[in-house]
């Protein structure tokens, strides 16, 4: 093998949740207009999927709560799947309605953070998504299942990968075939995500497998490129500028930018077919309504 030659590696798969994950936690309101002009520009930088809002309830993540507007106004290009986080039922007949392309169930691998993000247990959050799964499938639309605090919960400190497979299972018991793995908090190491993906990946297909890292330590594209090279993982979610967070745990910072993870793999000889001038124009069109430069954080 040529020494500097990098080995052709399957081609990584961008989830941008920019819109979403990205706008949920800004405290001033970002107009409609602004969220539209944001995933038209984003449809128009070659990634394939876009998670464009949530529907969930408007008292818990007000930012989301024009998320039906932003799904009727938004110019959906052939090719491209739309699709947002559902928590239940509600939040489902507004999906469906909304014509959403795919939906997103989310539960978390620690009990305290997911009582705080949607008011449930881990079991119990699995009987709630179970209609909403049977629905969405019956709809012939895919679905995603997060898992949130795979790595580090901001309230119970390290999670066991264990309990994350555990999670993972549950989830793929009553129908999931697309597991986001969140690193909610940031805080997830190289050899944290080695340890998790030895075992995750002999307990489901590692094409069903996305990680989702956020970037509070500054480790999100080691961590993605040690999976794509070690484990031939090759889903990653990101948002483009970097912003996001969860209002739910403290200390989490955004999600890591699209841009970073575009630039890692292509250095890395594989491009994920993304346009880096139109998506950084994307990210700076969305941070001029945040009020800051691309990639900064909002003030404390
Ligand atoms: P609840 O209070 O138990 O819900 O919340 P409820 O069924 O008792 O209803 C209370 C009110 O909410 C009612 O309205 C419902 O109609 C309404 P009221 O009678 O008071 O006027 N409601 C809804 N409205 C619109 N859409 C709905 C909906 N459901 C109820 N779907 C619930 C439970 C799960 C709904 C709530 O806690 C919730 O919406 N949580 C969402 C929290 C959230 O979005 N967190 C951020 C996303 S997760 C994340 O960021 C992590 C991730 O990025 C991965 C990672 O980084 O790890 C995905
Ligand atoms: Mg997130």
């Amino acid at each position: 093998m040529d020494p500097v030659k990098p080995p052709i590696r399957p081609t990584p798969r961008l989830v941008e949740v920019g819109p979403r994950d990205g706008l949920q936690n800004e405290k001033n309101p970002v107009s409609v207009e602004a969220k539209v002009a944001f995933v038209d520009a984003l449809s128009e930088t070659g990634l394939k999927e876009i998670e464009a809002g949530a529907f969930v309830n408007p008292k818990s993540v007000p930012q989301m709560a024009d998320s039906e507007i932003v799904f009727a106004r938004i110019k959906r290009k052939p090719g491209v799947t739309y699709s947002a986080l559902v928590p239940n039922e509600k939040g489902l007949d507004l999906a469906l309605a909304c014509k959403v392309d795919k939906v997103s169930v989310f539960t978390a691998a620690s009990e305290t953070f997911n009582q705080k993000n949607i008011k449930a247990s881990i079991k119990e959050s699995i009987e709630r998504f179970r209609p909403v799964v049977l629905r969405t499938r019956q709809a012939r639309l895919p679905i995603r299942g997060y898992v949130s605090t795979a790595f580090w919960c901001p309230f119970e400190g390290q999670v066991r990968p264990e309990k994350v497979v555990e999670v993972v299972k549950m989830l793929s018991g009553i129908g999931v075939t697309e597991f986001s793995i969140g690193d909610t908090i940031g805080k997830a190491s190289p050899d944290e995500v080695r340890k998790l993906l030895f075992l995750l990946c002999k307990a489901v297909p590692k094409d069903s497998i996305f990680l989702h890292f956020h970037n509070t330590f500054g480790r999100a594209v080691a961590n993605a490129i040690v999976a794509w090279k070690t484990f031939g993982i090759t889903g990653f979610d990101s948002s483009a500028g970097g912003a996001g967070g969860c209002p739910y745990a403290p200390g989490a910072s955004g999600n890591v930018s699209t841009e970073a993870l575009v630039s890692a793999f292509k250095a890395a000889g594989s491009d994920p077919g993304v346009d880096e001038i139109k998506l950084k124009a994307a990210a700076a069109g969305i941070f001029k309504h945040l009020g800051r430069p691309v990639g900064a954080r909002p003030a404390k």
